[in-house]
C-alpha cells in the first residue's frame, strides 16, 4: 500500500477518518535551566499511524524522551500541538502506556505487585488501596506478563532483589499488562546484554503482531530500529527536528536475528548511519568511522 504523503496525512487528521494515532504539529519545546532556555525541540511535525511500530533515533539529549514526555501529557509543548487517540494532549493520559527510561518500579511492592498496578489503578476502590486483586482475568495476565519477560519465579521479589536488568524487565511487563492502545517505550530493552536483547525483540514483535498496539520506541541501536519498524523517525542533534523518516520495507513477520542478514537490512543501516549526528562530546568522524560496514557499526 502506498505510504500516506505528510500533505495527505495532516488532510487525515482534521477529518478524523484514519486519524493517525499519535500526531505532532509544529510542536516546539523550550525547557528554562537556571535562567537558561534549551530548546529540545524545533518545529516538529510527525504522524503515526494507528497500530504501526515507529522508532526514533538520534543523538543524546535530541529530544526524544521529550516526544515521549509530550505524547503521554506529562510536559506541554511550547508551541504547536500534540494529539493522541484523536484527542489534544492536554494533561497526562493514563490509558498510555509509558516505560520511561529510569525505574519507576515502586520499591515496596513485589514484582507481582508492581506488575500488576496499572491494574489496580484501572480498577481503583480497596484492590488499590490494599494492593490486592481478585479478579482472575488480572491474575491471569499479570502471570502472563511476568513469564513473558522471564521473571516467573521472582514473583515475590522486591525490586532491591533484582539485577538492573530484571528491573527493567519488571518494568517492560508493568507496561505490557495494561492493554492500552498506545505504547511508548524508551530505551527499553538498553540495560540488557545482547541475547536477552534479541529475545525480548522477538517477544515484543510477537505481542505486537497480535494486538496491533501502536508502538513508539526509543532506541539508540540502530539494528533495532531496523528489525522492529515500520518507519525509523531520525532526529537531528539539539535542538531536535525530523531530518528523516525511513520506512522499513522488510517482511513480516520479522526475525530479529535473520532479519539482520536481509541485503536490504544493510542499505536501510547505512541509509540511518549516514544521517545520524555524532554525539555532542564524540572525537571527529575519521576515514575508518565512515567505512564501518553495516555490520560492525554501531552508534
Ligand atoms: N525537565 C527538563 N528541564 C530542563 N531541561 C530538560 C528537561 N528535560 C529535558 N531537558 C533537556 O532537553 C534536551 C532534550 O532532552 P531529552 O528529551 O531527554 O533528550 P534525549 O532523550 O534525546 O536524550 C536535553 O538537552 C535535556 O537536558
Ligand atoms: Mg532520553
Amino acid at each position: 500500500m502506498p505510504q500516506a504523503t505528510p500533505a495527505d496525512r495532516n488532510d487525515v487528521a482534521q477529518t478524523g477518518a484514519l486519524a493517525p494515532a499519535i500526531s505532532l504539529h509544529e510542536v516546539t519545546k523550550h525547557f528554562y535551566k537556571r535562567g537558561t532556555r534549551i530548546t529540545a525541540l524545533s518545529n516538529v511535525s510527525l504522524h503515526i499511524a494507528r497500530g504501526s511500530f515507529v522508532s526514533i533515533v538520534g543523538p543524546s539529549g535530541c529530544g526524544k524522551s521529550t516526544i515521549l514526555d509530550l505524547v503521554v501529557g506529562t510536559e506541554r509543548p511550547s508551541s504547536g500541538s500534540v494529539y493522541c487517540g484523536g484527542e489534544t494532549v492536554s494533561s497526562l493520559r493514563v490509558g498510555t502506556g509509558y516505560l520511561t527510561q529510569h525505574d519507576t518500579l515502586l520499591p515496596w511492592r513485589s514484582v507481582e505487585q508492581n506488575v500488576r498496578l496499572p491494574l489496580d489503578i484501572k480498577s481503583g476502590g480497596l484492590a488499590r488501596l490494599t494492593g490486592r486483586t481478585s479478579d482472575p482475568a488480572a491474575a491471569e495476565r499479570v502471570a502472563w506478563a511476568i513469564n513473558l519477560v522471564g521473571l516467573k519465579g521472582f514473583e515475590h521479589h522486591l525490586p532491591d532483589e533484582l539485577s538492573g536488568g530484571m528491573r527493567k524487565r519488571a518494568a517492560l511487563a508493568q507496561t505490557l499488562v495494561y492493554a492500552g492502545e498506545t505504547v511508548l517505550m524508551d530505551e527499553p530493552f538498553g540495560a540488557l546484554d545482547f541475547q536477552m536483547r534479541l529475545l525480548m525483540q522477538a517477544e515484543l514483535l510477537q505481542i505486537w503482531s497480535t494486538e496491533r498496539r501502536t508502538i513508539v520506541f526509543v532506541t539508540h541501536d540502530i539494528e533495532e530500529a531496523i528489525v522492529l519498524s515500520d518507519e525509523v523517525v531520525i532526529m537531528s542533534r539539539r535542538p531536535g527536528r525530523v531530518r528523516d523518516i525511513v520506512p522499513i520495507d522488510l517482511p513480516r513477520p520479522r526475525d530479529p536475528v535473520n532479519a539482520r542478514f536481509d541485503p536490504r537490512f544493510h542499505e536501510l543501516y547505512q541509509r540511518i548511519w549516514n544521517q545520524l549526528d555524532p554525539p555532542e562530546n564524540a572525537p571527529p568522524r575519521t576515514a575508518a568511522h565512515n567505512g564501518l560496514s553495516a555490520r560492525s557499526a554501531r552508534q
